[in-house]
């Protein structure tokens, strides 16, 4: 499906969604793997194509398997690296970093908090992201607080597993699985939801907590909820709005009705 082909359905859907939103000066939205999709980056839960079915998480990511094999963590997020550093902003994206201009030129607020580590929300040009499980171009030394993590972007890696200028050895900047969130993002990700007036959640299958609990705390603050994936989650039968459909497809139409009446 692309923008040309989208059923009439969508086309209202978006248009609905577009008259909410030009309502609204509060935006916040949660993306989840569905949103890089389209730009060739695997997911996780998908059947058959999603990361989760072909490797095993407790192994690759988490503390326990870095402690047990660093050298094959490493390797494998090198592996990572390097898919990523091929990929680019699809339309979804581009859409998100567009809107966010929209919206604080009228003087509202309109931030991305992404579950996302590939950096193409930065790199499509939206400014204020909260990465909520970080950014897999960032390192920091292993038991190093967050606010050591820095940027490594060597792809391929020179050195597996790499150390810093001390010999000590690094870790991904990313949340592995059992491990605390930076409690900074995950003040801010939850200050955002309980003021949005209008919160979507794309590309997630909504399974993951804390991420997951934002749209849902957002709805029950009052926010006007859209949904966009191709496929159902839990949150579905809560979203006032629902696109089943691509990012880079919904999202774009949600644009162009924002900007056709001159929003
Ligand atoms: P999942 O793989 O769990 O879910 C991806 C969602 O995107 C699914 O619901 C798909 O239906 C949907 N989807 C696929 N293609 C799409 C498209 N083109 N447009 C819109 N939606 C699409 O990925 P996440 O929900 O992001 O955590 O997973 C959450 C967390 O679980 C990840 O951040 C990661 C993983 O373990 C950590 O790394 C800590």
């Amino acid at each position: 499906m692309d923008t040309n082909n989208a059923s009439a359905a969508l086309r209202e859907l978006a248009r609905q969604v577009a008259d909410k939103a030009r309502e609204c000066r509060k935006i916040a939205v949660l993306t989840g793997a569905g949103v890089s999709a389209e730009s060739g980056i695997p997911t996780f839960r998908e059947a058959q194509t999603g990361l989760w079915e072909r490797y095993d998480p407790v192994m690759l990511a988490s503390v326990d398997g870095f402690r047990a094999d660093p050298a094959n963590v490493w390797k494998w997020y090198d592996e990572r690296r390097q898919t990523m550093s091929k990929s680019r902003p699809n339309p979804g994206h581009e859409a998100l970093a567009t809107w966010e201009k929209l919206v604080k030129g009228q003087g509202g607020a309109f931030t991305v908090i992404t579950q996302n580590i590939d950096n193409l929300h930065r790199q499509a040009g939206s400014e204020s992201i909260i990465e909520m499980h970080g950014n897999i171009w960032y390192v920091r030394p292993v038991d190093a607080p967050f606010n050591e993590a820095f940027l490594l972007d060597e792809c391929p890696l020179v050195e597996i597993p790499p150390r810093d200028e001390r010999g000590r050895m690094l870790r991904p900047h990313v949340v592995w699985f059992g491990e605390m969130l930076d409690p900074d993002n995950l003040e801010a990700a939850f200050s955002l939801a309980v003021q949005a007036e209008l919160f979507l959640s794309i590309g997630t299958s909504t399974a993951v907590y804390p991420a997951a609990a934002l749209p849902f705390e957002a709805k029950r603050r009052g926010a006007v909820v859209v949904e966009i994936n191709p496929h159902e989650t839990e949150l579905t039968r809560f979203a006032d709005f629902s696109l089943a459909a691509p990012s880079g497809v919904a999202l774009p139409l949600i644009l162009d009705q924002l900007r056709a009446d001159g929003a």
